[in-house]
């Protein structure tokens, strides 16, 4: 497994390379929701490329840039083990050099609702430094979390209006044991709180057992049912709770199928987000 960490080397890589490139991109402190992203890419590619950047840009300024979970040693580890041929670990400074001025900027309700109202600038951070990860790696596979949904949304949309000739896979949300996805940003989490945060888990269920069960479509009782879940629990405050057209993002009033529930919590001072895909039958 080689380490890459300016673009030009990463260049220089592909440049050997004659089989389809699988690419991972992440922001580290890797859990076994990016692992699972590494595997598939494995099976269905002759080279791997993952990256491992925390990108300054899609954090706001009172976010939690400076204080993101990182173990560089842990996760070179975990990826040489599953056998990924090149890890790219750009600095700050390779990414963005001083005079940089080109962003991806993608608009509409897409980016402007949801994750986009609570973090203005997100997706133009995710667009930008993904766009370029793509342009540095050059893979033909690419491999997202549905854990992000809107992310993966704004990825599709910025995929399919720029011609960029990747194929996106989204691979399933990896969960605890007690249903909390798991993600970077649970390490932010003490006992306590740990404990408390797989009530986003049961709220989800709740939420979709009322569509599946008692066949519930309006979307004011379908949020009642999990918020009532997530009052049970202290020091869990709703941010939002959605429900979405799965290929649209369209906010539904009526539920049904495909769509979206979509959640986020804060948790004592941690956010946290979640979503269940309703599948139609
Ligand atoms: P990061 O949060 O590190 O996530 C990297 C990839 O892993 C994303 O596609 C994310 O959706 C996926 N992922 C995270 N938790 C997951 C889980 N529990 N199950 C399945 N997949 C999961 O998302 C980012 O980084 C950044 O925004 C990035 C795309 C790298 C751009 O900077």
């Amino acid at each position: 497994m080689r380490i890459v960490r300016t673009v030009q080397a990463m260049r220089h890589e592909h440049e050997q390379w004659t089989g389809s490139v699988g690419f991972v991109p992440t922001m580290g402190y890797l859990h076994e929701g990016h692992l699972s992203l590494v595997r598939r890419a494995r099976r269905e590619n002759a080279h791997v490329v993952v990256s491992i950047f925390v990108n300054p840009t899609q954090f706001g300024p009172q976010e939690d840039l400076a204080t993101y979970p990182s173990n560089i040693e842990q996760d070179l580890e975990l990826l040489k083990t599953l056998e990924v041929d090149s890890v790219f670990l750009p600095s700050v400074a390779e990414m963005y050099p001083s005079g940089f001025t080109t962003y991806v900027h993608p608009e509409g309700s897409l980016t402007t609702q949801g994750e986009g109202a609570i973090r203005p600038g997100h997706f133009r951070g995710v667009a930008t430094v993904v766009q370029k990860l793509f342009h540095i790696v050059q893979p033909h596979n690419v491999y997202f979390g549905q854990k992000d949904a809107q992310q993966v949304a704004v990825i599709n949309q910025m995929i399919k209006d720029l011609n960029i000739p990747v194929i996106l896979h989204v691979l399933p949300t990896t969960r605890e044991p007690d249903g909390l996805a798991m993600s970077s940003r649970n390490s932010y989490l003490n006992a306590s709180a740990r404990a408390r945060a797989s009530a986003i888990y049961r709220a989800l269920r709740a939420a979709q057992a009322a569509f599946d069960e008692q066949h519930e479509t309006n979307s004011i009782a379908i949020i009642s049912a999990a918020r009532a879940v997530l009052q049970q629990e202290q020091g869990l405050q709703l941010e939002y709770f959605e429900l979405r057209d799965a290929n649209t993002f369209e906010p539904l009033t009526t539920l049904r199928a495909p769509a979206l529930l979509l959640i986020a919590v804060r948790l004592d001072t941690i956010r946290l987000i979640d979503n269940f895909v309703l599948h139609a039958d």
